[in-house]
């Protein structure tokens, strides 16, 4: 699948987006290794801090469908933004977890406008898993 295709995916899913408090819908479209694309969309709620971006959405969904973490090919994320839109921070610190760092990120808005880049770019000096590992400590105290 090419990426005006996945980015087409992504726009179906823009269109679900469940938005009352913002009005402001995002698509999301993860290609997985087998050509299967888990599509996911914002959906807020009135105590706003539960809301989840279409980027986690699509990540968790594919996660709970059994994908396996860094087997992921390619998302798509599209906003109604001047430029194509961006992913929020705490969407690249699960992207770059998830999807790993050199994974394509297509970006893009409504005027058709698209963008490529990846985690690496997004999301410089990320915190990954392999830190927890060089902890000298495990006793929770951060104590030699
Ligand atoms: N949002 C996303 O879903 N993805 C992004 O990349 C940026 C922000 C959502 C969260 C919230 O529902 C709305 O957009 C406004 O911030």
């Amino acid at each position: 699948m090419d990426y005006k295709a996945l980015l087409q995916e992504a726009m179906n899913a823009y269109r679900n987006a469940y938005v009352p408090y913002s009005k402001f819908s995002v698509g999301a479209a993860l290609l997985d290794d087998k050509g299967v694309v888990h599509h996911g969309c914002n959906v807020e709620n009135a105590a706003y801090g539960p809301t989840n971006c279409a980027e986690r959405t699509a990540v968790f969904r594919a996660i709970a469908d059994g994908c396996r973490p860094g087997s992921f090919k390619a998302i798509a994320v599209v906003g109604d933004t001047d430029d194509p839109i961006v992913p929020c921070g705490v969407c690249r610190q699960v992207l770059a977890e998830l999807c790993g760092l050199d994974m394509p990120i297509i970006l893009g808005n409504l005027k058709g406008e698209m963008r490529e880049t990846t985690m690496r770019e997004l999301l410089p000096f990320a915190f990954v898993p392999s830190h927890l590992d060089e902890a000298r400590s495990h006793d929770g105290r951060g104590k030699p």
